[in-house]
């Protein structure tokens, strides 16, 4: 395959760019991509009107009594006023409790449809991280955006690794949370190709803002290649160019600069034979077994300067791409370790 097929799918690319529907939307909501968005749409107009139409009513009738009422010369003591209308209090009590069923009603038929996946649905494992998604599909496959296709059910089965995030997909009408040590799901059917935005909607720590990946809505067809083409990406490409795609797909690079800047972690630009100083004064070389072990433990050897907060990656990555991961952190040279200083 060609990897820029692959890097296609990388953040910040848009392969959507030609589906007008994935950027439009009306003034207050975002497009409504899935099949249970317009009753969420269409519950919120109804309580918008609603109030607005008793905000209009109330703040209308205040204004006119304040005039008609108002204290003027020659009549300075209240006007003579009922204390008690039954038909009245009656009216103004019965009205509103039937808007409130009414819109109970119709938001727990919405809920239960939301709650409720058909029995046909295609399963996805997501999980959350501080701050990164992870996104399994039946093959084993892990992607850092969410791939669907389009017009059929998709089932998603969440959980944390470490503290509670939440998934959210505006076009969707979609939020449910993450939570470590338990699973949650959640269900939805998008109705039209294109680009979503997905977020994380709880605060999780430093970088939540930035907890962000891409729905890729595909057209009929074209999921399963792409499912295919995608879960072979290791065969296919030299290890310093898997190493690239898991660096991103991995979650590497929320923390990890590769042009020499300090993120929340060290970055990877000439990282590789250098000198570490560690938090507890002693120094080792970043040599493949320091790489390793930093992947796999991070604990173990924390750097001077960091703070210990990177999940362990023990179990989650086989031996190739712990070494194609390795072999892209040896190709990132910074001109100091290209000339020779190790
Ligand atoms: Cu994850 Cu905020």
């Amino acid at each position: 395959m060609d990897p820029s097929q692959i890097t296609n799918y990388l953040p910040g690319d848009s392969i959507a760019g030609f589906l007008p529907l994935a950027q439009s939307g009306s003034f207050w909501l975002p497009p409504s991509g899935s099949t249970t968005a317009s009753a969420v749409d269409w519950l919120f107009y109804f309580l918008f009107y609603v109030a607005a139409f008793f905000f209009l009513l109330i703040v209308t009738l205040m204004t006119i009594f304040i005039l008609k009422y108002r204290v003027r010369p020659g009549r300075d003591a209240p006007e003579p006023s009922p204390s008690h209308n039954t038909w009245l209090e009656l009216t103004w009590s019965v009205i509103p409790t039937m808007i409130i069923i009414f819109i109970f009603a119709v938001g727990f038929a919405g809920y239960m449809d939301m709650r409720t996946p058909p029995p046909n649905a295609y399963e996805i494992r997501v999980t959350g991280q501080k701050w990164k998604w992870f996104f399994t599909y039946p093959t084993g496959y892990v992607d850092e955006n969410l791939h669907v296709p389009v017009d059929r059910p998709i089932r998603l089965v969440m959980t944390s690794r470490d503290v509670i995030h939440s998934l959210f997909i505006p076009a969707f009408r979609l939020k449910m949370d993450l939570v470590p040590g338990r699973y949650t799901s959640t269900w939805f059917q998008a109705i039209q190709p294109g680009e979503y935005d997905l977020l994380c909607a709880e605060y999780c720590g430093d970088n939540h803002s930035s907890m962000l990946a891409k729905v890729i809505v595909h057209r009929p067809g074209e999921f399963e290649k792409w499912l295919e083409e995608a879960s072979n990406f290791m065969k296919n490409l030299s290890p310093v160019e898997a190493g690239r795609i898991l660096y991103q797909r991995q979650g590497c690079a929320q923390c990890h600069s590769i042009d020499g800047s300090a993120k929340v972690g060290p970055t990877f630009l000439g990282l590789y034979g250098s000198a570490v100083k560690l938090a507890d004064g002693s120094s080792v070389t970043a040599d493949e077994n320091y790489l390793r072990e930093s992947i796999l433990v991070p604990d173990a050897k924390v750097v001077a300067g960091f703070r210990p907060q990177m999940p362990p990656y023990q179990g989650l990555l086989d031996e190739d791409k712990i070494a194609a991961l390795i072999e892209f952190i040896k190709s990132l040279k910074s001109d100091q370790s290209a000339g020779g200083h190790n």
